[in-house]
């Protein structure tokens, strides 16, 4: 018997449940002995307090089309991973248990960076674990590429398009605000799709008085109106400089609900012109996946099941250079994969005329 858990884990994003089809259907399919299929709740949390369900084809039909995920999912923080919860239990303890008591041949996590960092942990304490990488930040390290960021991009894209419109008729500045505390690939491909004028990244601080520039300049030469694709971890030049300590105090008085307005704030004082903000929020992650999602997820399960079968454990699946490939887990925890601000990618958009607020 061949005994297999899964679990999704942090924030969810399209094509979850495709993935798990992927690995379900290939692990099923070709395993030379039965196979049990356990879903863990919620993510970790599943695995710790033992809260789980044996999943069957039934549970893997019409899903492509399904968005979220079918097991739950939840936030359990690395950095309290080795505190013990609320009544004492020490949670790698119990996690190390559910998976003994199971008789568990491998524990399948899809999460992204945070479970990633757990999922490292398991295995290095003993278990076998394969991963696949889920975000729509697409910032886990190790991957070119990871499922959800490209039905995140297009979803972003959209917001940006339609404010085009009403930006155009009011001759209005535009803040659209998308997702990315850490990283900036998702707003600066929906930046760059929906045609952005300014870009900022949280890679690249911003000068808000270049960016006052920018939006003069474009009035000047006859464009009534700006559309900033603007992160959610967008930082400028002085903050930037400031200590973690000092910009922490700083978010603590904060005023303004996101960055986002504290810009707009700023340009409108600025340049006197009218400025608004809209905020696609959790509805880049939501929704049916896009295609390029369906078939990636698809494929990663599938590579994923195989390892399984080949007993192939400590890695997480990864797309390098075109190609599926395993890398091992202790390579991929605890890093990030940001936006190089020299990248190529940057260099075009900045040959585009699109503005990152550096210079
Ligand atoms: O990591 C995915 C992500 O959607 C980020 O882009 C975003 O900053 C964060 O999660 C939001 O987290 P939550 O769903 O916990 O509000």
């Amino acid at each position: 018997m061949l005994r297999i858990g899964m679990l999704t884990s942090g924030g969810d994003c399209q094509a979850l449940n495709a993935a798990m089809r992927g690995v379900f259907k290939t692990v099923t399919r070709n395993a030379k002995e039965p196979v049990e299929f356990y879903g863990f709740e919620d993510g970790y949390k599943g695995l710790i307090y033992s809260h789980f369900h044996l999943l069957t084809d039934d549970d893997f039909t019409n899903l492509l089309t399904v968005g979220g995920t079918i097991l739950g999912t939840s936030r359990v923080p690395f950095k309290t991973i080795r505190e013990p919860d609320e009544n004492g239990l020490d949670k790698v303890e119990a996690m190390k248990q559910t998976y003994y008591k199971l008789q568990l041949n491998c524990l399948v996590v899809l999460g992204g960076n945070g479970s990633h960092k757990t999922a490292n942990l398991l295995s290095e304490e003993g278990l076998n674990v394969v991963t696949l990488p889920k975000t729509i930040d697409n910032d886990l390290w190790g991957t070119d590429m990871t499922f959800g960021f490209q039905s995140a991009v297009d979803i972003a894209t959209r917001a940006i398009d339609e404010i085009h419109t009403t930006a155009s008729s009011h001759g209005r500045v535009f803040i659209v605000e998308i997702m990315g505390h850490k990283v900036g690939w998702l707003p600066l491909n929906a930046g760059m799709a929906g045609g952005a004028d300014i870009i900022l990244i949280p890679e690249i601080p911003y000068d808000i008085d270049r960016i006052c520039e920018v939006i003069d300049k474009r009035d000047a030469t006859g464009h009534r109106f700006t559309i900033l694709a603007v992160a959610e971890g967008a930082i400028s030049k002085e903050d930037a400089k400031l200590s973690k300590k000092e910009y922490k105090k700083k978010l603590a008085n904060y005023k303004f609900p996101s960055v986002s307005y504290e810009i707009a704030d700023q340009i409108a004082k600025k340049t006197g012109r009218e400025v608004r903000v809209t905020v696609p929020g959790h509805t880049q992650r939501g929704g049916i996946p896009n295609s390029y999602d369906r078939v990636f997820a698809t494929r990663l399960g599938a590579e994923a099941g195989k390892l399984i079968l080949d007993k192939k454990y400590g890695v997480m699946i990864a797309y390098k250079n075109r190609e599926m490939v395993p890398i091992p887990l202790k390579e991929v925890a605890g890093k990030l994969k940001t936006i190089d601000p020299k990248a190529r990618i940057i260099k075009e958009a900045k040959l585009m005329g699109i503005c990152f607020g550096d210079e």
